[in-house]
């Protein structure tokens, strides 16, 4: 008998390259029937990839920023227990209807997850506010409107270390944002303050979203960058 990652074997996600179409918010809130989307949901073949690698049937599976609950409702699909995380009550919402009353979802920042004992998570896969790149609501306490959102991060960052078991998993996935026709190094500023926390990088995926080219970017020979980073990183 094979187990979920041997499975795996054969498949090119082993690779560290994955070509993965994103997600078209108002496509899935149809899906969803969901009036208001969720601006910026990762697609669920992301969460279904590091889940079924990092992860066993039977483990707990930890969103600190969960929004519409796409990690959540996945990690219950392959078995696995799931919390999530968000400080928007109506993306709590949603992540609850899709995993059916199943899971546990907290409205709350996830810079204290008091909840949570120490070492009782095997695996945390997130995708943070880039900065402010996108707005998800009005609510000044949404790191999505923050000035400086740094320091919230890295609080965040230290509870998920607190609460993974002893060798766990973080997966963090995150992309840099145009700031002033230049790109700023937010996914490096991200991973080194991941490693002065005490992760240590076990590998990285470049997640290829498909080409995207801009009139801009053809009148201007530019580059369209069309790609997130996801950090694996391990306690
Ligand atoms: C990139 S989105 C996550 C999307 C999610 N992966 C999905 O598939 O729907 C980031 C989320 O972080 C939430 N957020 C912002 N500040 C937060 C905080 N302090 N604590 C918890 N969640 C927060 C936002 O409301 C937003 O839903």
């Amino acid at each position: 008998m094979f187990n979920d990652t041997e499975k795996l074997r054969n498949l090119d996600w082993l690779g560290s390259v994955w070509r993965i179409t994103t997600v078209n918010p108002a496509i899935s809130s149809f899906e969803l029937g969901i009036k208001e989307p969720h601006p910026a949901p990762f697609p669920e073949e992301l969460a279904y990839r590091l889940i079924s690698l990092f992860s066993k049937r039977g483990d707990m599976v930890l969103d600190p920023f969960c929004g519409s609950g796409t990690t959540n409702v996945i990690a219950l699909g392959l078995g696995r227990e799931t919390i999530g995380y968000d400080i928007e009550q109506k993306f709590i919402d949603i992540a609850r209807n899709r995993c059916k009353g199943k899971g546990k979802f907290f409205c709350k920042s996830s810079e204290e997850m008091k909840e949570l004992q120490n070492e009782s998570v095997d695996l945390c896969i997130t995708s943070p506010p880039y900065l402010r790149a996108v707005k998800y609501s009005d609510n000044p306490l949404n790191i999505g409107n923050l000035p400086e959102s740094y320091s919230l991060l890295i609080k965040t960052f230290k509870e998920v270390y607190r609460v993974l078991q002893k060798n766990g998993i973080f997966c963090l996935n995150v992309a840099s944002v145009a700031e002033k026709g230049f790109l700023n190094t937010f996914p490096f500023d991200l991973l080194y303050k991941c490693l002065e926390i005490g992760f240590k990088l076990r590998s990285s995926v470049i997640w290829d979203k498909g080409l995207l080219i801009k009139e801009w970017n053809l009148q201007h020979s530019e580059i369209a960058e069309n790609h997130e980073y996801i950090w694996v990183l391990k306690k």
